[in-house]
């Protein structure tokens, strides 16, 4: 813990003297779902992830994806048991979810849940100010003045209506309730809408195509391409390929039995692709685990 007292106005400068500051670093990271605590969801994952990069996570269903897009926000549902992760030098672990999310991270969920009778534009407004406000909740913010680190209603609408022509959505979606009556592909670009506003240091973006036609997939795509800078690091949750082949990661890592079992560059994916994840948990020692997305193994060469 090295920077607990830095002002949160400094949460959205990239550059600093300390390497740390710039990295999300996880460490043997051990995560239990608090509903079957005798069951090990992840076993030991490691993952550095520097500002700038993007980072794609892939794995087979139920291989604990989700798990850790949790497990680094915070969510209540699941307890580490043993590890250490580290984003900004500091250990967040301790940190509720919304303490995270001042500090920059920013999670896209795989399933947006409604929030009935709350309108787009208010949930919005509101995750903007708790953003802005930072993690120590300095006293002489005001959500309202930009001299006191607040943004006019006049900003935001602006910032809200660049954003929106970014991802392609009309302007009665900010009326609407959050994700209440979505479409799969309306969900997913609220989701992008919220990065695009918060624009986060650290983006964990899961699944982020699925449920996605063609061209919502390209939208989504393009927003987050547009957001792309080397204040921002990424972790793309992933089960197919196809995402990789509008946003190109610059690492590839496999998610299997609770472990990144292998990392590599752009074209692990376009293996996967291929190959389905069976050679890849053979080469772990994991025999006979046949994938839902694997094709049939290939007859062991003796
Ligand atoms: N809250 C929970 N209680 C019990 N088991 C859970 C819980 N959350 C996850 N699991 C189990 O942990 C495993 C990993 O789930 P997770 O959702 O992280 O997988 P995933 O890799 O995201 O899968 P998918 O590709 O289908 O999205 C699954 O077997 C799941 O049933
Ligand atoms: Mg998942």
């Amino acid at each position: 813990m090295t920077d607990t007292n830095r002002p949160a106005s400094d949460t959205s400068l990239p550059a600093s003297d300390n390497a740390s500051d710039n990295v999300l670093v996880i460490r043997d990271l051990h995560v239990v779902p608090i509903a079957d605590p005798t069951r090990e969801i992840l076993a030991g994952v490691d993952l550095t992830v520097p500002r700038g990069e993007v980072h794609a996570i892939m794995g087979p269903n139920g291989s604990g994806k989700t798990t850790l897009a949790y497990a680094l926000m915070g969510h209540p549902a699941y307890k580490v048991t043993q590890g250490q992760v580290t984003w900004k030098g500091r250990d967040i672990l301790p940190l509720s979810p919304d303490k995270r999310a001042r500090l920059g991270i920013f999670l896209a969920f795989q399933y947006p849940t409604a929030i009935p009778g709350l309108s787009v534009a208010s949930f919005l407004r509101t995750a903007l100010n708790a953003r802005m406000r930072g993690l120590e909740g300095a006293s002489e913010y005001d959500p309202s003045d930009p001299a006191r680190g607040g943004i006019t209603m006049g900003q935001f609408r602006k910032l809200m209506r660049e954003k929106m022509t970014l991802l392609k959505l009309d302007d009665a979606f900010a009326a609407r309730y959050v994700n209440e009556g979505f479409s799969g592909g309306e969900k997913k670009r609220l989701e992008m809408l919220q990065m695009a506003i918060l624009q986060p240091e650290l983006a964990i973006l899961d699944e982020t195509d699925s449920g996605l036609d063609i061209d919502a997939l390209r939208i989504v795509a393009e927003g987050v391409n547009a957001q792309l800078n080397p204040g921002m690091g990424v972790l793309l949750i992933t089960h197919y390929q196809r995402l990789l082949n509008y946003i190109t990661p610059d690492y590839v890592h496999v998610l299997a039995r609770g472990r990144i079992l292998e990392s590599g560059g752009r074209d692990l994916a376009l293996r996967l692709e291929e190959e389905g994840y069976g050679p890849i948990l053979r080469e772990a020692g994991y025999e006979g685990f046949v994938s839902d997305e694997a094709p049939e193994p290939e007859p062991a060469a003796h």
